[in-house]
């Protein structure tokens, strides 16, 4: 599946495995949200496969303005589901006790099935373990993720890494469940008098596919991811 980052498939053997489980992991800023909409937007309009893109970050509106400045337009393609839980998430954080993971989980299996989606993503899976009071949070977690791999979909989990973290996911688990990760990097660069912020995209781990290990910069120049390599 092509991750439409120009550079980026040739050096994954053409894209990401179908039906892998991806972690796309990166500080604020770093343009998870962005590139994962990205790629399920090209999929449904090319290819006809049918996705869902849940968020707990950002609304609706907030979601189509900023994807609109990526030229993919203010309408949400047919086979493409948005599904806004910000709401979701304020409502809900009052209500303790409540297995909202399992739910959330039975729910996504349940949508799946029935309209036969073939691309899923979360956006953020922090936000998600906000609203879910995990009392024993690896176990549920592990369970959690085997659910959503048996789901044979093509899976993008969005992990926001705090600012100088080395870790992916926040509690280690996801990082060796996933099958791929993907880290996206802001790195402070001192020119002269005054710092620039780069971006840079790596591929840490993709199985089925050999890859090279190296960051490059990662540039969104009119709406067009490309990596730089020299
Ligand atoms: N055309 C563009 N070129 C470069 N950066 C952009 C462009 N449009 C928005 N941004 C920046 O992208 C960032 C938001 O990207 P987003 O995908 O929401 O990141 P994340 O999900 O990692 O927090 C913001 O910092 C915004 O200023
Ligand atoms: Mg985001």
């Amino acid at each position: 599946m092509p991750t439409t980052v120009v550079g980026l498939d040739e050096r994954l053997e053409g894209g990401i495995p179908v039906g892998s489980m991806v972690l796309v992991a990166g500080t604020a800023g770093s343009l998870k949200s962005s590139l994962v909409y990205r790629i399920l937007h090209h999929q449904v309009c090319t290819t006809g496969r049918k996705a869902m893109f849940v968020s707990f970050e950002q609304s609706q509106e907030q979601m189509l303005a900023q994807m609109a400045r990526l030229g993919l337009g203010q309408q949400l393609p047919a086979g493409l589901n948005l599904v806004d839980l910000t709401e979701f998430r304020t409502q809900v954080a009052e209500v303790d006790d409540q297995p909202w993971l399992e739910t959330f989980l039975a729910l996504t299996q349940r949508y799946v099935a029935q309209s036969e989606c073939d691309l899923l993503a979360i956006d953020s899976l922090d936000a998600l373990y906000a609203l879910a009071a995990l009392d024993n949070p690896r176990a549920q977690l592990f369970h959690f993720l085997h659910g959503l791999r048996a789901l044979n979909v093509t899976t993008f989990l969005i992990s926001e890494s705090p600012r100088g973290s080395e870790r992916f996911g926040h509690f280690g688990i996801e990082e060796f469940l996933s099958d791929g990760i993907i880290h996206l990097r802001v790195r402070e660069e001192e020119r002269g008098n005054h710092t620039a912020l780069r971006r840079y995209l790596g591929v840490v781990k993709m199985r089925q596919t050999a890859h090279d290990m190296d960051y490059h910069p990662l540039l969104l120049v009119d709406g067009r991811f490309e990596l730089v390599v020299d």
